[in-house]
Formats: C-alpha cells, structure tokens, sequence
C-alpha cells in the first residue's frame, strides 16, 4: 500500500478507490515492531488510512506480543464509527432494555423472555449517531455496546431509580425494557420448601418507570414501547395518552416472524398526531431508522 504497487486485487482495488480504508494488521510481533513496519504504518496514518489495531497477545507462532489481529466485533464497531453520523450529536440519552427479575426468595424470580436486542440495537444507533447514551440494562445475554455507561439491573425498583438519576439531566428517554408487571409482597429471606402440594404467591403491581420517568421530567421527550397481541393500534394509542409520552413504537406480538427474541420487527411509529407503519426490516437497521426519526421528532437535526 505504501509503494503503491497494484500486482494483487487487495493492491488495485486501494489504488483504484477513493472510499475510507481502515487496515487491520496481523503479523509476528517481531514483525510489527520492525522499524520498516512501523515507517510504512505511518506513512499510511499519514495519508488518512485508519488503523485498526493490531491487539497484543499470544500469537498463533508461538510468540506473544503486539500483531494480533483485533477482535472482530472491534473491527466492525470501529468501522461503524467511521460513519457517526452526529444527529445526536449533544444529546444525553437514557435507555432502559431486557427483562426485570423479582425475586421470591434467595434462589428464586420471576422474570420474562425478553433478550434485550432492541434496546442494544437501540443504543448502538444512538452512540452511532453521536449521543451520550446510558443503558440501564436487566439481565440478558448480549455484550453491551462499548462507548456508553452502563447500569446492569435486576429489580424494576432498581431500573427505577437508577432512571430517575439518569434521567435528570437527559434530552431523550427511550424505554423498551420489559419491565415484570408485578412483584412478590414480601421477599422470604429463606428459600421457600418444595413440600407443600400448592403454593401461594402475593404480588403487588411494580411501578410504571416509564410514566413515572415521563411525569417527573417534563423537559423529556419520552419514547415507549408496546407489545400487543391485538388492536395494536388502538391500546397502543390508549398507552401513549395515558403514560403521557411522545411517541410509542407498538408491535404485534401475536405474530411468530418478529418481536420478541427475533432478530427482526416490524412496528408503527405512532404520535400524538399520526401513525406510520415501518415495515419488516432487522433490529439493527430498525433502530437506526427509529433513532432517525426521534432525532428529527426532537428537533435534533
Ligand atoms: O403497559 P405496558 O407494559 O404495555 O407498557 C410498555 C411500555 O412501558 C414499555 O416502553 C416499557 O418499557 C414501559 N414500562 C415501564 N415500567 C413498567 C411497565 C412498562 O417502564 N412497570
């Protein structure tokens, strides 16, 4: 790439482009560390190439040191933010994601299946788009992005309050957390017996964090979630005027292809003053076109 010799397809195609070019070194540490290397590194810094790496570590040769390449899922988070397209540039955003455990006893909860992959999505779109995001996240099984603060949760209590502190000095509260609509009245604080034939468990409704977030931050321009499983439009409409929100994105649960735990979702972006369908598309690219349209609803852009 230095010389500029084009006698392999990788050579002619960056000589021929006049895209971005990241490189992502990969060699023996020795290597990498050589004065000649290291010129022709700088040289192509020099010329606006981006280097990606390289990590440091056990080589597959048998030595350790700098010249592995980097991870995969850095390579493609680097790439993406090749393309920070700063709409949110400013912005503090708060998103709450995943499921709500509450527990019965010290073993036990009760929880749901939500996988957290809208909220993640979400959030990766947002520190795309140049935000200050804080995820408030309940247990799931997907890495968070890196590049944003993140709370890990496990009660609603605590998705509460750590969104009321988060939520002071935020612009954007997008709530798509799958928060567990009750929770036991009294935690027993031994594990409890497996010997009665039934068991009986009291519950008390778990606080409404996005309405409470809502009604104690006025400034908010707040975005809810709704799973339906029929008359979507209509609960959904109901939901937005009841916990006072700007927006609710709402989707049909009854449907087996989208939502819940799929890598893909359809949804209807509904307001105070009209509906728009978003068609079937992946997470990933929903929630850039969803973080799009909120920038624009809050006068961002
Ligand atoms: O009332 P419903 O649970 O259908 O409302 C869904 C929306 O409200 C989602 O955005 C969800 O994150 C939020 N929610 C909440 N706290 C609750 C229940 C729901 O923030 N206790």
């Amino acid at each position: 790439m230095v010389h500029g010799k084009a006698d392999s397809l990788l050579g002619a195609v960056y000589l021929a482009t006049s895209a971005l070019t990241s490189v992502a070194p990969a060699m023996n540490q020795a290597m990498w560390c050589h004065p000649a290397t290291l010129d022709n590194i700088d040289t192509l810094v020099q010329r606006g190439v981006d280097i990606i790496g390289p990590g440091d570590g056990i080589q597959a040769c048998g030595d350790t040191g700098p010249g592995r390449m980097e991870q995969p899922e850095l390579l493609i988070e680097q790439l993406a933010n090749r393309f920070t397209n700063g709409k949110l540039q400013g912005k503090k955003i708060v998103i709450t994601a995943g499921p709500t455990r509450e527990p019965l006893d010290p073993v036990r909860y009760i929880s749901n299946h939500s996988s957290g992959k809208m909220g993640y999505a979400l959030t990766a779109a947002a520190i795309e788009a140049g935000a200050d995001v804080t995820l408030i996240t309940g247990p799931v099984n997907v890495a968070p992005p890196s590049r944003c603060k993140v709370i890990s949760i496990s009660s609603a209590e605590d998705m509460l309050d750590a969104a009321m502190v988060e939520a002071k000095d935020a612009h954007i509260f997008i709530a798509t957390a799958a928060v567990a609509d009750y929770k036991a009245v009294s935690v027993e604080a031994q594990k409890i017996k497996s010997t009665q034939k039934t068991l009986t468990l009291t519950l008390e409704k778990n606080p409404d964090i996005l309405s409470s977030i809502a009604s104690a931050y006025q400034q908010l321009f707040v975005v809810g979630f709704a799973a339906e499983s029929k008359d979507v439009q209509a609960y959904a409409q109901d939901k937005l005027r009841r916990k006072n929100l700007d927006v609710i994105i709402a989707n049909d649960i009854s449907r087996q292809d989208i939502g819940f735990n799929s890598d893909e979702n359809e949804v209807s972006w509904i307001d105070k003053n009209s509906s728009t369908l978003l068609s079937k598309r992946n997470k990933t690219q929903l929630a850039r076109d969803l973080i799009e349209k909120i920038a624009t609803a809050c006068g961002s852009e």
